[in-house]
């Protein structure tokens, strides 16, 4: 069963065959961070642009790299949501196209539910129920995970997204977008106990479970532009905040996670979304999951940040489910999980 992917919601064009749901047959990836990089953060008119003159040679590659003609897709899977109108409906219209005339199906694909499956493309067996940690550019949601498909949206940020938490953190210290990876390379180097950051909402209240597992991220914004400029130019202080602001947002997200862990009693925990790619998340979440006995699965780096293997897995899921969509399929810029 091959199943080519087509994932254009944000500012990567990107394209996919994927075999059984698991294995990349080849992957292609267009990244337009060089159109939006000068305005600190995506421009949808330009990302949908992006995608119209990319897409065409983005699809062709990962065919051709696959080294399968056309006819050989069973179906094709694309982002219907959530993500920016114009760039969704580009992907879209082009996977209509194809899939209408190669007469294969086509499936609208849920771009979060992507990001949850995204570690069967590193060879794991998710295994429910679970919890799963979407952290991205536009998303910090935390699910519990019932089984393939069954969702509860147990907190989310009140706020900000972690990801454009990194990314206004590294426009303050002039890092250039997207923000996360620089932080993270900056944050490594430096001693993250110089600077100690507000960790809001942390703590999770014992009364009550509406917005237990809720976070914030705008406050810590304000105190890191706040230090940033106490702190002053060029006087060796950029690394050390870069570490200190880092660790702060790791240790909100570790424990929302541990704590909705303990409270729904699951092993599982996965984690997806670009910030999902942070050297310093991994390695403190690796260790805690030893420490509170469950298991943590996380795609490789690559696979963290947006991709279309990933929404060819998530198909292949859905196809044994029969769901597929027809072609009045439309974008859902808000489609929640
Ligand atoms: O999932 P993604 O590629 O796109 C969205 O769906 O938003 O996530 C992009 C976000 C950006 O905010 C980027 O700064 C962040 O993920 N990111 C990181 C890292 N790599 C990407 N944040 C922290 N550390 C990283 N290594
Ligand atoms: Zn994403």
């Amino acid at each position: 069963m091959l199943i080519l992917g087509i994932e254009t919601s944000c500012d990567e064009t990107a394209a996919a065959v994927v075999s059984d749901g698991r294995v990349i047959v080849s992957e292609e990836l267009a990244t337009q961070s060089g159109v939006h990089g000068k305005y600190g953060g995506v421009v949808p008119e330009l990302a949908s642009r992006g995608h119209v003159e990319t897409i065409d040679r983005v699809v062709s590659r990962a065919l051709e790299k696959a080294g399968v003609d056309s006819g050989a897709v069973n179906a094709v899977a694309v982002t219907a949501g959530p993500g920016l109108a114009g760039a969704l409906l580009v992907g879209i219209s082009f996977a209509k196209a194809f899939a209408y005339a190669l007469g294969r199906p086509l499936m609208g694909i849920n771009h979060l539910e992507g990001h949850i499956v995204a570690p069967i493309l590193s060879g794991h067996e998710l295994r429910y129920p679970a919890i799963a940690l979407i952290v991205s550019g536009g998303h910090t949601h935390l699910y519990y995970v019932e089984a393939f498909g069954r969702y509860r949206l147990i907190g989310r940020t009140i706020d900000d997204a972690a990801g454009e938490a990194f990314d206004k953190a590294a426009s303050c210290l002039g890092l250039g977008y997207p923000g996360g990876p620089a932080i993270d390379h900056l944050g490594a180097q430096g001693d993250s106990t110089r600077f100690v950051f507000p960790r809001p909402m942390m703590r999770v209240s014992p009364h009550g479970v509406h917005g237990r597992f809720d976070m914030s991220f705008s406050g810590l914004k304000t105190a890191f532009v706040k230090a940033v400029r106490e702190s002053g130019p060029g006087n060796g202080a950029h690394a050390d905040l870069a570490a200190g602001f880092q660790q702060a947002v790791v240790d909100v997200l570790i424990e929302k996670t541990v704590a909705a862990a303990g409270f729904y009693k699951v092993r599982e925990v996965i984690l997806g979304g670009g910030v999902a790619a942070n050297s310093r998340l991994r390695v403190v979440m690796t260790e805690r999951a030893v420490l509170e006995g469950f298991r943590v699965v996380l795609p490789t780096p690559r696979h963290c940040t947006d991709n279309a293997a990933m929404i060819a897995v998530a198909a292949f899921h859905r196809s044994s489910a029969d769901l597929s969509s027809s072609l009045d399929l439309n974008a859902e810029p808000s489609w929640s999980l």
